[in-house]
Formats: C-alpha cells, structure tokens, sequence
C-alpha cells in the first residue's frame, strides 16, 4: 500500500516538472514569435514567477519518491552481475537525480545550471526517462 502511494506521489511530480516542461518547450516559447521582445520578457517573468512557486518543489518530491522506488525495484545484484533491468534502471536513475540536482543547486542555490542553460535538454532527458521507465521492465 505504501508502495503504491509512493509510486502515485512519483507519477504525479513527475507529470508537474514533466507537464512545466512539455508547456514551456511545445507552447510558451513560441509566443515568442507572435509578441515584442518586452512583452515576452514580461509574460516569461510571470509565467516563471508562478512556476518557482511549484515545479523546484515537484522536482524534489520526484526525486525523493524516485529514490525509494529505487530502493524497492533494483532487487539483488546476480554472480553474473547487473540484469538488464537493473542497467536501466541505473541509467534512468543517473538521468533523474542529475535533473534533480540540477535543479535544485539552480533554484536553491543560485548554482547555473549544469552545462546546458535552456530548458530544450530537461526536456529531452524527461522524454527518455520517461521512455525508459516504461521499458525497463520488459527488457
Ligand atoms: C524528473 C525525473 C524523473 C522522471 C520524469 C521520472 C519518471 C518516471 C515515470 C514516468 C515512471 C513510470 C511510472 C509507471 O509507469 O507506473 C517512473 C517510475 C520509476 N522511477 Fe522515476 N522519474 C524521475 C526520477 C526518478 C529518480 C531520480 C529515480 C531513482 C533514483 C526514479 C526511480 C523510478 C523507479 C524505480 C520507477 C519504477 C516504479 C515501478 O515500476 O513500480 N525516478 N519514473
């Protein structure tokens, strides 16, 4: 039971950083095309104004709850070594806590973020976190 509230908490921060995300790259960027260069620094100042109140927040949550998956999922190593599932898994789990702690040495800290600015690779690297989990367990 605790389990599936865990899992639940997971699915639902992800989907606010994801969702936060999937908006800003597919939908508000391109209003850029459409506005002045001051009405967009404006827009953007107050979308991001709404955002800090919230996705740093889901960001940690889903790392929290994604590390005690983790915990739960990754099972014994083999004499033989890593399975397939536990080899993506670890390379979901790398991709996580690096957004993880991206994001919260940027937003916490005020630490750049580390090596790309724009939020074009976050986004990129959710997609295949996401790819990744749906396929770790049939690999
Ligand atoms: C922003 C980062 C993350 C995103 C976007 C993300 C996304 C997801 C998604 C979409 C699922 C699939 C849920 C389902 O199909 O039911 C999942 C499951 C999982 N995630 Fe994450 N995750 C993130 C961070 C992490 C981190 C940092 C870890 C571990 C350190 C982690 C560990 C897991 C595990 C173990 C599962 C499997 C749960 C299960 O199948 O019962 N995740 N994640």
């Amino acid at each position: 039971m605790f389990y599936l509230f865990m899992k639940l908490v997971h699915i639902f921060s992800v989907f606010i950083y994801g969702g936060f995300l999937f908006t800003d790259n597919l939908f508000f960027a391109r209003i850029q095309e459409k506005v002045t260069q001051q009405e967009y620094a404006k827009m953007r100042e107050l979308f991001m104004t709404f955002v800090r109140k919230v996705v740093p927040k889901s960001l940690i949550v889903a790392v929290i709850s994604g590390i005690y998956l983790f915990y739960e999922n990754f099972g014994v190593i083999a004499d033989e070594g890593l399975n397939s599932f536990q080899i993506v898994l670890i390379i979901k789990a790398f991709f996580g806590l690096w957004l993880g702690l991206r994001g919260i040495l940027q937003v916490f800290f005020k630490i750049n973020p580390l090596v790309f600015k724009s939020h074009r690779f976050p986004f990129l690297v959710v997609i295949i976190i996401i790819a990744l989990s749906q396929v770790m367990h049939f690999v």
